[in-house]
């Protein structure tokens, strides 16, 4: 156990902040939040109401980061801001956790690993879905050679309609505070996939648009209605607009400049192919994976925390494992925050760092350019500028 106290502060502490909070703070009495900071009294009086009145809270970061009790900053603001946060951060010398994305443009994630790597301090994104207990057994089952080498894969991350209603009215919603969908939603499921076949990918193509989220769909509000149901979360709450972010706009109507589905083909280095889709109006959500290898075959979804496989061959049975989870993050909230305790308290070296936000960033750099230009984007050139290659 270490013998001194760590001190935490926060930056941005809206709901994710806040849940990180949740499941960090009780995994050791050590771990102390001592300040915030975040322009929107609304979250500062959230985070002091759940974990106390005594933490100070400020407007300007920058007064958090010269308190030199605070040896980690958790940066959970909107995307645009991670960059600004982060080489503040690094540059006070303190030891930073970031929500994923690691930032909204190659400039800014190069900035920030120049900024890391002067500091020589920790650095944790938040890639919760690489603490997953499902995750972690499926890449257990790949490494153990449970299908042989991955051929080709397909992928999803298809979202509910009141998650997707959200996203559109949020502050997300905009490229300018958050890049693209792909890169707010789905650079979870980009890093897994590269994690998973362990390779960079070589090229990729891309279409998408918006194509629900339009004002001629609005009457979709009224048609579906309010939830009745008495015991759910959204009991009373209109269809589309029954999850509430801090910012709130009509999804319909709102000034958006994200796609709400995307199709994506990517080509890897190691000659692996997959599919990815996303579509943020979705009747059955489903975050699923299906690999085919040279010797098998694996199909899971975290939403349900089913993980089947099948060798080839003739007496070959499916085999159901349950991963124990069943929610969009697959456990990973609680492993992430003992990992970061672990790292806080012990200076163990957390799952992802670094290189993992840069190479799921630039690969949807890669596929949003492939996507604005239709064309076939070849990701040399990418990888070339963050010296992958
Ligand atoms: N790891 C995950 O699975 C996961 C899930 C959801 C969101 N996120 C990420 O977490 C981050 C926050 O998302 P959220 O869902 O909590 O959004 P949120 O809107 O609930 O919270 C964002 C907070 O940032 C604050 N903020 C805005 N400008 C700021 C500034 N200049 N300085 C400090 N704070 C500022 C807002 O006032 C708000 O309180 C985003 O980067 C998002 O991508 C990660």
């Amino acid at each position: 156990m270490a013998d001194k106290q760590i001190g935490v502060a926060a930056i941005g502490c809206g709901s994710m902040a806040r849940m990180i909070l949740r499941r960090l703070l009780p995994k050791s009495d050590a771990i102390k939040l001592l300040a915030i900071a975040d322009p929107d009294e609304r979250s500062i009086k959230a985070t002091r109401n759940e974990f106390g009145a005594d933490i100070k809270a400020h407007t300007d970061y920058k007064e958090l980061l010269a308190d030199p009790a605070i040896d980690w900053v958790l940066i959970s603001s909107w995307n645009c801001q991670h960059k600004e946060h982060a080489v503040a951060s690094f540059e006070a010398g303190k030891h930073v956790f970031c929500q994923k994305p690691l930032a909204t443009n190659l400039d800014d994630c190069l900035a920030m690993r120049a900024a890391w790597q002067s500091s020589k301090r920790q650095f944790v994104i938040g890639y919760t879905l690489r603490f997953s207990p499902h995750y972690r057994k499926i890449k257990e089952l790949l490494t153990a050679g449970a299908i042989g080498r991955i051929v080709s894969m397909e992928f999803n991350e298809t979202v509910g309609f009141n998650h997707g209603g959200y996203i559109m009215g949020d502050w997300r919603r905009l490229r300018k505070n958050a890049g693209t969908h792909l890169l707010e939603k789905c650079s979870h499921d980009i890093d897994l996939a590269c994690w998973m076949v362990e390779s960079l990918p070589q090229r990729v193509a891309s279409f998408g648009g918006v194509n629900f989220f339009v004002p001629e769909n609005e009457e979709r509000i009224k048609a579906i209605g309010r939830d009745p149901r008495p015991d759910s979360r959204y009991s009373g709450r209109e269809a589309y607009l029954a999850w509430q972010g801090l910012v709130a706009e009509n999804p319909f109507t709102s000034d958006k400049d994200i796609f709400d589905n995307q199709v994506t083909i990517i080509e890897f280095n190691n000659a692996a192919r997959a599919t990815f889709h996303t579509n943020i109006n979705a009747a059955i959500p489903e975050r699923r994976m299906y690999l085919l290898g040279t010797e098998g075959a694996l199909r899971a979804d975290v939403l349900n925390g089913h993980i089947e496989t099948q060798r080839i061959g003739f007496d070959s049975q499916l085999e159901i494992i349950s991963s124990g989870t069943d929610n969009s993050h697959g456990g990973g909230d609680d492993v992430l925050a003992t990992e970061m305790a672990d790292a806080m308290l012990y200076g163990r070296t957390p799952a992802v760092g670094i290189n993992e936000g840069l190479i799921s960033a630039t690969t949807c750099f890669g596929i949003d350019e492939a996507a604005d230009t239709r064309n076939v984007v070849e990701m040399q050139p990418y990888w070339e500028k963050i010296g992958k290659r």
